[in-house]
């Protein structure tokens, strides 16, 4: 059976982008899969956040991915810290990485540039640590969003490079995947790319976003100058919008809107309203859900606990069998 695999640093809330691009692409395989979802934040040190914060994140992002329908009786929910299985292997796989694979990586480019005075070595292995955290449970499909296809393909070399290395045929060589198909992009409201948090904080929705932030966002989200003749191509900031309204809209209402844009006759005005009217239907029992279960630290305690103790079941196997296969003796076990 399919291993899945996926997780994500604890920055804050999460967002669209995230939430459709990889969370509910995981949940909709939580029911027939093996699956494990995890909480990043050895990946967080990077970056150096100070203590308080990365504790109050963990239990943040942990309540926000129970309250969108991750279910810790079905899926092995765990933080990444608390199984340092993980760091072994991230040392191992280390040793067959080189340093030229992992400066071509275009997320490691993107943090240079935007963060020069702080290249650390960790950001640099980056790609390494999301490699082990993959393979420490021999996932062969990781759901995420079409912005980590580059460190699934590093992912799938190193893995590939052990096997060879060492003439076994032990790592499986994950896919990122979607449930559905392709890979999602989801837009952001400035028409700027993909909705995210390190940029255009104001063109991105949080799942707790509500009241006059929520509708801030969505009546200021760029449009254009209107459909100048009949059936005309969508300018990028439309097309974005129509996206937004495919995910929380009914189909009568999608269709309503493209009716409109086709004869000239649509109002954007309108459309946001639509969308910003449907957008808190959606969120509004996401956000609910969020509070009751944010405060409840002894739930959030007990899923953490048992998620770490079957993570660390299948990690201390995949460890025990890797040492093998690099030939420590056993004594060193
Ligand atoms: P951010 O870009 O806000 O920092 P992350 O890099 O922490 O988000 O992403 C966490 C997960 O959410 C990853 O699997 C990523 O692919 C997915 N994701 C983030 N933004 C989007 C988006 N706009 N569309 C699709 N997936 C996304
Ligand atoms: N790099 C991912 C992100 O920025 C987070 C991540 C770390 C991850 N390790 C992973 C995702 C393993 C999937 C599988 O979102």
């Amino acid at each position: 059976m399919d291993t899945i695999l996926s997780g994500m640093r604890p920055t804050g809330h999460l967002h669209l982008g995230n939430y459709f691009g990889a969370l509910t692409n995981f949940i909709k395989m939580q029911n027939d899969f093996n699956c494990y979802f995890f909480i990043a934040d050895y990946h967080m040190l990077t970056t150096h956040p100070n203590p308080s914060d990365l504790q109050d994140n963990v239990r943040i992002i942990l309540s926000e991915y129970l309250a969108s329908g991750l279910d810790a009786d079905k899926a092995t929910i765990y933080v990444q810290s608390m199984v340092p299985e993980v760091s072994e292997l991230y040392m191992y796989l280390n040793m067959i990485t080189y340093v030229g694979e992992l400066e071509r990586t275009s997320a490691f480019k993107e943090k240079v540039r935007q963060n020069p005075n702080n290249v650390n070595a960790g950001l640099l292995t980056y790609p390494t640590l999301m490699a082990a955290d993959i393979l420490l449970h021999r996932a062969t499909k990781v759901p995420v969003g079409k912005d980590q296809q580059q460190h699934l393909e590093m992912t799938r070399n190193i893995a590939e490079r052990f096997n060879r290395m060492y003439g076994v045929d032990y790592f499986p060589l994950p896919v990122a995947f979607n449930f559905e198909g392709e890979l999602v992009k989801i837009p952001s409201l400035d028409g700027n790319g993909k909705m995210s948090k390190s940029y255009g904080e104001k063109a991105t929705v949080y799942l707790t976003d509500e009241g006059n932030v929520l509708k801030k966002k969505i009546m200021s989200a760029k449009t254009d100058e209107g459909p100048q003749s009949m059936n005309s191509p969508k300018s990028i900031e439309i097309e974005n919008l129509f996206s937004l309204l495919k995910l929380v809209s009914s189909e009568d209402t999608v269709k309503h809107f493209e009716d409109a844009y086709a004869d000239c006759s649509i109002r954007y005005g309108d459309l946001k309203k639509q969308l910003l009217a449907d957008m808190d239907a959606f969120l509004q029992p996401i956000r609910e859900r969020i509070k009751e279960i944010y405060s409840d630290k002894a739930y959030l305690d007990k899923v953490i606990a048992i998620g770490t103790q079957k993570a660390r079941l299948s990690a201390q196997k995949t460890l025990k069998e890797v040492r093998e296969i690099i030939g420590f003796s056993p004594v060193m076990q």
